[in-house]
Order: structure tokens, then sequence, then C-alpha cells
């Protein structure tokens, strides 16, 4: 999705934006620009399609530009094909005024009639431009621009985080939000606005999350921060305690491949904190036991992997609390009647807490009555700041597209909040809690284990990375687990792949297995361990050639089916899922890899999912 991120300061502006957009770049997007003022030379705007590179030779990595103040963009295209008009910034006629913007402007078809019928041209297709034109148009009238800036959230509808230039004000710019990210940053003697902290984290850790409604003036020494109304407002500021190089490779040639690595550390910072004396501990939970406990159901809302999260969560939360447990995509949820109300607990999962169809599915949720607990990673996103409670994942920072450090963190939290709720319940014997416990804190390790040695995966991608159709099959939990590994291949290899509950395939699928498909059969969930292996046989009989994951103290008993055997360290089977996982990101990983695709900016999917 667009990034944003403006600055104003001593140091020349140029190089700096280009430096955040560059931490931006893993949010997708397929044109990059920046507007620049400086007393001398006005306000300079350069734009370009496709890479950073481009923009970068076009103004030698920012250098051309005069100015101490200036923002910049990068653009995933949803109103007009990526071109270098249609790149932000967009200009107002008299070319005065530049806007940066992330979001849709949905009535700016209305707004755009009005404005060329008052003599106002064109130069684009994007919605974008019409802020910038109105912004043109009222503050030729009113001679004010931070009045022009409130005229114009008058009337437009939409989705907005905007960033303003304005020629005439030499040493400060304007920023609006509403229903998409925004963060203020207060440096030294320099202020910035960003839609992501990374962008930004070079130079500030104190950072202020701009809500719905408020507009702020950004200078280099302060930030002035109004709500809707024009009543000035005092901001709280946070301190992000991510590492710089928490957004930098490290050493690896791709940032999934170190965030994989990283996910042993993620887990145990995660958890670590949360377990006193062998038992689990929510310091930060608001909601008191009594309320925990009044709820007669749970349900579970999220988008891709979250959901698939989600997926695990709802076959271990029912098994341990005996508690119905829904579960919902999101983008579905938002516009269906769900059974939801005062006694339901809404559990929502986000990584980047910004995705627009997970926070529209939690005001719903809002409005229907229940409460709503969040697992999100980035800390003081909009989903954790709208959820009644909040349990953070300590992933740090995931860059990669597709998601594999926030995935684990997620699942074994909301894994540990189940745990939780069935100590609280009653449900749970003092030796399975005991028990779970010890295989939670043991997560990590087996995992590194995992991690160790990652040439068998990579010689069965070597093997396959060619085919153009791949199945995953599994039952229950592995169903669960299949659902990603398949996600996970097709968004960066672009292979064609699909996942099914092994017990589906004679309903219809099976129709698919031909001499040779590859059926990545997943055998982690011991109790259904038989009945895998009849899928097993099934598929093979049809001619399929079978990957298997399963437990180290099942692989034996496996080898007399199959040949290609990965294994992962046997577990408690709640617990099976966040292992297996593991050898499934590492086989999409190689995949890609051979495929040569570009593996931390997959085509056409952006990170941070903030239009519908
Ligand atoms: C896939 C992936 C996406 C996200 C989804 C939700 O690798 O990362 O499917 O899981 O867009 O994003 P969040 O978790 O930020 O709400």
């Amino acid at each position: 999705m667009c990034g944003i991120v403006g600055y104003t300061g001593r140091q020349q502006a140029a190089p700096i934006l280009l430096d955040g957009l560059e931490r931006l770049e893993y949010r997708g997007y397929d044109s990059a620009g920046i507007a620049v003022l400086s007393p001398e030379k006005g306000l300079q705007v350069r734009k370009a399609k496709g890479r950073l590179k481009v923009l970068e030779a076009l103004t030698d990595g920012g250098k051309s530009l005069d100015g101490m103040m200036g923002i910049g963009h990068t653009r995933w295209a949803t109103h007009g094909e990526p071109n270098d008009v249609n790149s932000h910034p967009h200009l107002s006629e008299d070319e005065r005024i530049a806007v940066v913007h992330n979001g849709i402007i949905e009535n700016y078809v209305e707004l755009k009639s009005f404005l060329v019928s008052t003599g106002v041209s064109f130069r684009s297709e994007t919605d974008t431009e019409v802020v910038a034109q109105l912004l043109g148009y009222y503050y030729r009238r009113c001679g004010n621009i931070l009045e022009a800036v409130y005229r114009v959230l008058d009337r437009i509808e939409g989705a907005y985080a905007l960033g303003i230039l304005c020629a005439d004000l030499p040493d400060s710019f304007i920023a609006a939000r509403k229903d998409a990210p925004l963060l203020l940053g207060y440096g030294d003697g320099c202020s910035f606005i960003a839609s992501d902290v990374t962008a930004m984290l070079r130079h500030t850790r104190d950072v202020a999350y701009m809500e719905d409604g408020e507009v702020a003036v950004v200078s280099p020494e302060k930030i002035v921060v109004y709500n809707a109304l024009g009543a000035e407002v005092e901001k709280e500021h946070h301190t992000v305690d991510w590492d710089v190089s928490d957004a930098e490779k490290g050493g690896y040639a791709h940032f999934m491949f170190k965030e994989i690595m990283e996910q042993p550390d993620a887990i145990r910072k995660t958890v670590s904190p949360r377990i006193r004396d062998h038992r689990i501990v929510f310091d930060e939970l608001k909601m008191s036991k009594e309320e925990l406990c009044a709820f007669n159901k749970l349900y579970i809302v999220a988008c891709g992997s979250s959901y698939h999260v989600g997926m695990v969560g709802k076959y271990n939360l029912e098994r341990l609390l005996r508690m119905q447990v829904d579960i919902a995509l999101a983008s579905e949820f938002r516009y269906a009647d769900p059974l939801v109300d005062e006694k339901t607990l809404v559990i929502v999962i986000s990584q980047s807490g910004e995705t627009l169809d997970t926070m529209a599915a939690l005001r719903k949720a809002k409005r229907l009555g229940a409460r709503i607990l969040s697992i999100v990673n980035v800390v003081g996103s909009s989903i954790a700041r709208e959820s009644d409670d909040v349990l953070y994942t300590w992933a740090g920072p995931e860059i990669a597209v597709a998601t594999t450090k926030a995935y684990s963190t997620q699942l074994v939290l909301l894994d540990m909040f189940g745990i939780y709720l069935a100590e609280l319940f009653g449900k749970l014997p003092y030796f399975l809690y005991d028990e779970l416990i010890g295989e939670l804190l043991a997560l990590p390790s087996k995992m590194e284990r995992i991690l160790e040695n990652t040439e068998q995966i990579k010689y069965l991608a070597s093997r396959s990375f060619n085919r153009d159709s791949i199945f995953f099959i599994g039952r229950n939990l592995d169903y669960a687990l299949g659902l990603e590994g398949s996600l996970k291949l097709k968004e960066i290899s672009y292979v064609h792949c699909e996942a099914y509950a092994a017990g589906e395939l004679k309903h219809g699928t099976i129709s698919l297995i031909v001499d040779g498909t590859l059926v990545v059969a997943l055998c982690t969930y011991k109790a259904l361990f038989d009945k895998s292996v009849s899928n097993i046989v099934e598929v093979k009989s049809r001619g399929a050639d079978v990957i298997a994951l399963t437990d180290e103290s099942l692989a034996d008993a496996l080898s007399k089916t199959v040949s290609n055997i990965l294994t992962i360290p046997d577990t408690h089977p709640i617990f099976a899922p966040s292992l297996g996982v593991v050898p499934l990101q590492i086989f999409a990983y190689y995949v890609a890899l051979q495929r040569g695709c570009d593996i931390d900016k997959p085509r056409n999917l952006a990170k941070s999912v903030t239009v519908e």
C-alpha cells in the first residue's frame, strides 16, 4: 500500500525523504515522488514510475533538490495506472500546494465535476488530485491554508492520510488523517510524519499517533495538533523500542529469510515476559477475570495469514475451553449479520493493526455490543487503539510482505490466551497445564532445531519449483496449517496451490490429482495420523508425488508410505502448527528463490492493506 513520509528541520530534506521512502518500500508500490520547498526555488516536485532507484537517479539521491522541508510518497495504484503523472505528490492548479495521500477519496468523481465546472483542469486520473485542486480552490478564496484544509476535509469522503505542502508556509507543513494510519515524529530540531514508524526510526523514536479527524501543523521545533472542531489537542507521546537494525537485512539475502530465522527469538520475547512461576500472566489485560468468565462465545476475526492463525485457534480454543469459537474473514464479517452481542468476546488478529477490513469488522462488532481483544504487532496502531484490550506480539518490525514471524507470534499468543482462559474456567487439569507451559517454553529451541538444518527442505524445493500446481492436504490442525503453507507458497512463488481438508478430497478435488501432481501431506496431528496416511495412499494411487511433514516420532511409520519426509520435533498437539509452519515457510522461500521471484515484494501485494 502507499507510504507517506514528511520532514521539516535543519538538513536537506530530499535525501531524508528518499531514505524514509526506502524504508517504506516493503509495503509495496509502483511509483514514487517527493515535493520539497525552498525559499529560493519554491516548490520542486519530482516523481517517477517504477522503483525508488529511478527517483533517486532523477534527483541525484535527493542532492539536486534544495530545501529543508518536504513530503514524499510511494504509490500503489488504485485510481489510474502507475505512471509519472498519476504518482504523488499532486499539485493545485497554481502549483503552490502539493499533496501526498494514502487511502481513497470516495466522492472524487462528484468533486472533480464540481471543480471542472469552475474551470479547473486536471492533470491525472487519480482521486488524490481532487484534494490538491480543492485545496487550491478554497485557498484562493480564504487565503489561509489551515482553513482551506478544514474546508476540504468537510467535503471529502473516504479514507485519508494527507501530507500537504504550501509554498506560502515556509517552514511548516500540514497533515491530516481519517481511517488511514499517520504518525507524528518528534526529532531534535526536526519533525516528521510517516504512515509507518520504520520511515523515521533512524531519526526519532518519540512518536504520537494521529486520530481520525485530527489536523497537524508540523514545524521543526513543534507539532501543533487540532481536532475536527479546530481545538488544539495534547498528544500522548510513545517511545518506539524497535531497533533500526531490526528493519535491515543484516547480511541475509532477503528480509523473509531473516524473519524466518528470527522466529525463535520473537516467540521468546512474546512468551517469556508472560510466564511467571510457571504460570501464564497477562498483566496487560484490563478485562477482569469475572468479565472473561461471563462470555459465552469467542469470535475470531482477521484477514489472510492472521485468519489462518485464527483457524488454528478455533480448533485449539474449542478443544481447550469446550466453548463455542466462531471465526470469520474480516471482509465477510463486516457485511454479514454475525451473531455477536455483549456476551461475545471478539478476538481481532492483525500484524499491522491497520488492515481496513479488520478495522471495519472490529467497529461492527463493537456496535453489536461485543468486547474486543486484539492481538497486534504494531504498538499504538489503529486496531490496538480501538480495542478494549490488546495483547501485543513482540515480533519486531516485519518487513517482508509475506508474514512469518508475525504469524508465529500471533499463533503462540492466541494459544497462550486459550490456555490462560481454560485454566481460569477450571477446564484444565493441573498436570496438563504444567505440560502445556513446559512445551510453550520449549517451542523456541525446538524451532531452532528445524532452522539449524534446512538442506533437505532446500533440496525438495529444488525438485518442486517448476510445478504448475501444488496441493496441501491435512486434517484438523493440519488443515489449518496447510492453509498457511499454501498461502505462503502462492504469494511469493506464484505457483498455483490449494489447501484442502484431506477428508474433502473425495468430494471433488481428487479429480485434479494426476500423474506427477505434487501433494504436500501434513501429518503432524497425531490423533488423525492413520486417516492422513490413508489419504496419502489415495493420492499416490492416482500418481501423486508426495512430500510429507510429520513429527519425528512418526517418521518411521510414515516412511513405509512416503519417501520424502520432513520432520518437526515432537510437541503437544496444540503446538504442532507452530513448528510445522517453519518448514513450509522455508519450502515456499526456496521455491520462490529458484523461480527468481521478488521474494520480499511479491507482485500486486502490499504489506499493510489499508484499502478495501
Ligand atoms: C500473508 C500476509 C497477509 C496478512 C493480511 C492481514 O503473508 O501477510 O495475508 O496476514 O493482509 O494483515 P494484518 O495481519 O496486518 O491485518
